[in-house]
């Protein structure tokens, strides 16, 4: 593909530090996101996938010397932690496996977080509305006041998904997004991902499972930490 890639990890290493022992789990993988595109990331569990998001999306930093990430063609991992905060709140939305939403705070509350810690080109008021909107779009109107322990899996999943959005980003990152669902909520948290894909999101999704790969146009393939093999699916989803 011609085209620019609007996110590029390059030659990406990690390795954690367990007491003395090093553990490497990333082992230089590249990986070009072309806009607009649902990009699946393959692997079986401990092939360092989540690893890879969290690099790519500014939430754990390579190896000293262990390659960059560019978005929309500039480096993120020259930046400043602020500037790297920044990318992080503003540039990408993140939805996981276990939600992650504050239990003390409503559905609403939660939505809203993001806007809170960025300083969001928005007012307020416009952010409510947005993170209003978007619980609407994701059929949680009736849950706005409500605390996540009483929504069900795929409720909160939803709720996550919004919070991901609030402040509109450019590329929406999700990290086994049904691995905590059962098969038909799963199918209920893809529908929502191809809504927002067909209206232009580019999305990147990690994933063990093969079977659900066919919702996204891309697969790129993740073993033992290095990318083994990268498709553009034929069909048009
Ligand atoms: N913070 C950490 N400290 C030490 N080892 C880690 C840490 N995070 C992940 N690992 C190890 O790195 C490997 C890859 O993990 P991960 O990226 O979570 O894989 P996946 O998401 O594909 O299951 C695993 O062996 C895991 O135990
Ligand atoms: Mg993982």
């Amino acid at each position: 593909m011609s085209d620019k890639p609007i996110l590029e990890g390059i030659n990406l290493k990690k390795t954690y530090q367990l007491a003395r022992l090093k553990v490497p789990v990333l082992h230089g993988a590249s990986i070009k996101i072309q806009s607009g595109d649902w990009t699946t990331i393959l692997g079986s569990s401990g092939s360092g996938k989540s690893t890879l998001l969290h690099l790519l999306g500014g939430l754990d930093r390579p190896d000293k010397d262990g390659g960059d990430v560019l978005f929309k063609g500039d480096s993120v991992w020259s930046r400043s932690n602020r500037q790297i905060n920044r990318y992080r709140n503003t540039d990408i939305g993140f939805v996981f496996q276990f939600y992650h939403l504050l239990p003390e705070l409503t559905i609403f509350e939660n939505t809203l977080l993001p806007t809170m810690l960025a300083h969001s080109k928005n007012s307020i008021k416009e952010n409510k509305n947005r993170a209003k909107l978007l619980l609407e779009q994701f059929g949680l109107g009736h849950r706005l006041a409500h605390k996540p322990r009483e929504l069900s899996g795929g409720e909160r999943q939803r709720a996550a998904i919004a919070r991901a959005l609030v402040n509109e980003p450019a590329v929406l990152f999700a990290d086994e997004p049904t691995g905590n669902l059962d098969e038909e909520t799963g199918n209920e948290i893809l529908d929502v991902l191809s809504e927002l894909h067909s209206s232009g999101l580019t999305v990147v999704m990690v994933t063990h499972n093969e079977v659900i790969t066919n919702r996204g146009n891309a697969v790129v393939r993740l073993r033992s930490g290095q990318i083994v093999n990268s498709a553009t699916l034929a069909h048009s989803p």
